[in-house]
């Protein structure tokens, strides 16, 4: 097999990738170690910066999500059992951001590379690129019980947080920037009209909560919980009751349909490129979900990687794929510092009781308080800080 981007993971970043290469007439193949259903099924992020929006919007595959997708022009931040608005319109010049499943964007990508024909090679085993440092790079693989390898000239690795192109990276050739958090996010979805109209981040002692959703019937939950929880210890009537206590709120219950525990990291590498490899979104950096950054850096790497290639294709100009890892690299540290912030701020840490959680409180209460920090807060958090 031959083609001229060899791609591992249907992801955003994936599949993102796949369709705007093949908008430009560029081959790609996208190997996938899981199946459709299960990538069609798996929940995650759902927050979209107007900048991801757009993109999606241009390149023809934002039609449901504009018709779905509910726009949001602010958040509201909890804590001392009061809320108080952040206007992201107001504080950015008309700014928000759209709530609307990642997994929907998913669909919406494997429907738009089923319609051009080129869907990717799902349940692939052994998937191992090779040859990254020389001019003939491959990407080894089993699919329907048999062997392949794909030949290409670059091999894009799109294969999140977990990965086999980061460690395929020839030695010592990347620099990892790592932090773990001591906690975690359980994960809620329930078939329950949202108690909000926007997104509601609570800071609580007894730990953080988030109110979010996917539509008029569905609502989307996360509560700080253990690094080590058992989402089976977590009865549905102890998250909600959770949930009413953090969230200070009057909340209705419906059934839970799916829950699941995330643990909390920032990871960079650098350069977020070795030899014929490019990486792109989780595979290169992780944030932790409080920015709600995770996706939206996965999409804005691959706007500037599918440029690069357009270039290197097209006139064999390589100044793109030069810049890629460097141009990339200021929007990610932008991200990493916003997602940690807004993770340190609204916490709770083992060992913070006192000193830390004065300056939590006094934190928010500067934010919620003067024009000027919730400008930060909103830019950021729209995506305008992070251009
Ligand atoms: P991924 O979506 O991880 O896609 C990588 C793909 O590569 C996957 O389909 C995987 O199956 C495939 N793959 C992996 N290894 C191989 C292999 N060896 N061979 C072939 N294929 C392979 N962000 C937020 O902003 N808010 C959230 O609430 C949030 N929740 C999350 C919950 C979980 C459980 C996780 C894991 C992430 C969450 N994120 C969240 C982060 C956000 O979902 C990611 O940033 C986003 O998915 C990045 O897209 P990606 O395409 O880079 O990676
Ligand atoms: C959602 C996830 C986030 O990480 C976040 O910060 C806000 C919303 C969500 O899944 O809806």
């Amino acid at each position: 097999m031959r083609t001229q981007v060899g791609i591992v993971g249907a992801g955003p970043a994936g599949l993102l990738l796949a369709h705007l290469l093949g908008r430009d007439g560029i081959g790609s193949v996208v190997v996938e170690r899981r199946s459709r259903e299960h990538l069609e099924r798996r929940v995650r992020a759902g927050v979209l910066e107007q900048g991801t929006t757009d993109l999606l919007d241009t390149a023809g595959v934002g039609e449901r999500m504009r018709r779905e997708g509910m726009v949001h022009h602010g958040i509201e931040l909890r804590f001392g059992g009061d809320g108080h608005r952040i206007d992201f319109a107001a504080l950015t010049g008309g700014y928000g951001i759209t709530v609307y499943g990642q997994q929907e964007v998913v669909k919406d990508l494997l429907a738009a590379r089923e319609a051009a024909g080129a869907l990717p090679l799902f349940e692939c085993e052994d998937v191992e690129p090779a040859g990254l440092d020389g001019d003939r790079p491959a990407i080894h693989f089993i699919h329907a019980g048999e062997r392949h390898e794909l030949q290409c000239e670059i091999v894009a690795g799109c294969d999140g947080s977990h990965g086999v192109c980061l460690p395929s990276a020839p030695n010592g050739a990347l620099v990892a920037y790592e932090r773990e958090y001591p906690f975690a996010w359980l994960g809620i979805l329930a078939e329950v009209a949202p108690s909000t109209e926007e997104l509601i981040y609570a800071r609580h002692e007894r730990g953080f909560a988030l109110h979010s959703m996917r539509s008029p019937v569905l609502s989307r939950f996360y509560l700080q919980c253990e690094r080590d929880a058992d989402p089976g210890d977590w009865t549905d009537e102890r998250i909600w009751d959770e949930l009413r206590t953090r969230l200070a709120l009057d909340l209705a219950s419906g059934p839970i349909v799916e829950k699941g525990v995330t643990p909390m990291r920032s990871f960079v590498v650098e350069p977020m490129q070795s030899g014929r490899l490019f990486l792109a979104g989780d595979a290169a950096h992780i944030v932790p979900p409080t920015g709600a950054k995770g996706l939206n850096l996965a999409v804005a790497d691959v706007r500037v990687l599918a440029a690069a290639l357009r270039d290197h294709f097209a006139t064999g100009d390589d100044a793109g794929l030069r810049a890629y890892s460097d141009t990339c690299l200021r929007r990610v540290w932008r991200a990493e510092h916003f997602s940690w912030w807004m993770t340190s701020m609204l916490h709770r840490f083992p060992d913070g009781a006192g000193f830390e959680e004065k300056l939590q409180r006094s934190q928010l209460e500067y934010v919620v308080g003067s024009e000027a920090a919730a400008t930060t807060l909103a830019e950021n958090y729209v995506g305008l800080g992070t251009a």
